[in-house]
């Protein structure tokens, strides 16, 4: 990884291109238990999805949200740091990057879901006020079976970003 005198500088926030896939995909690989593949990223991209990353050297952080000006609502589907920079800020700041961009895009609402069990990610949801707006009953695979969802909703229009 990046040495600490490369963290002192900011990190450069990117589109995901096909040339940076590779990277995403080792790291969604080491975080997540039922990791998505090739073809889902891809789709993401075909889709017209905004998909970014953040990084020093490379991708160390990456999101993705579809933003829909019909509905105004703007819809997180992926937020991943490397395992080993979690936990220095690099999550919020892409975070509020993807909630940047659906409000410039006229979103009034974004809208994501979460394990109950990802104590990392709901404390982040949480403090960046996003409230629980429902449960998609058995949504997410795991390795006892099916797992609810947590459905989080964020108010775009009344706290500033
Ligand atoms: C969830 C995730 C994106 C957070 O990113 P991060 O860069 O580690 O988090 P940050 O350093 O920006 O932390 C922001 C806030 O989130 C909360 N948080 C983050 N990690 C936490 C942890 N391990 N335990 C408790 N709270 C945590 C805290 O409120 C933290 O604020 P604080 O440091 O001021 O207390 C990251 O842990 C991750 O990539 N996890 C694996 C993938 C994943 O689960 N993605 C979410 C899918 S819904």
């Amino acid at each position: 990884m990046s040495a600490p005198a490369e963290q002192l500088r900011r990190p450069m926030l990117l589109p995901l291109d096909e040339q940076r896939l590779d990277e995403v995909l080792e790291i969604e690989q080491s975080t997540y238990q039922h990791p998505w593949s090739r073809e889902i990223f891809l789709d993401c991209m075909r889709f017209g999805y905004s998909c970014w990353t953040l990084g020093w050297q490379q991708v160390d952080v990456y999101g993705i949200i579809s933003i829909s000006r019909v509905v105004q609502e703007a819809h997180i589907f992926n937020l991943c740091v490397r395992r080993e920079l979690q936990r220095r800020g690099l999550g919020r700041t892409m975070l509020n990057h993807l909630l940047r961009l659906a409000t410039a895009r006229g979103a009034a609402t974004a809208i994501l879901e979460v394990r109950p069990s990802n104590t990392a990610a709901c404390a982040l949801y949480h403090s960046m006020h996003f409230r629980k707006v429902g449960v998609r009953p058995r949504y997410y695979r795991d390795n006892a079976g099916r797992e609810d969802a947590l459905m989080l909703m964020r108010d775009l229009r009344h706290k500033a970003l």
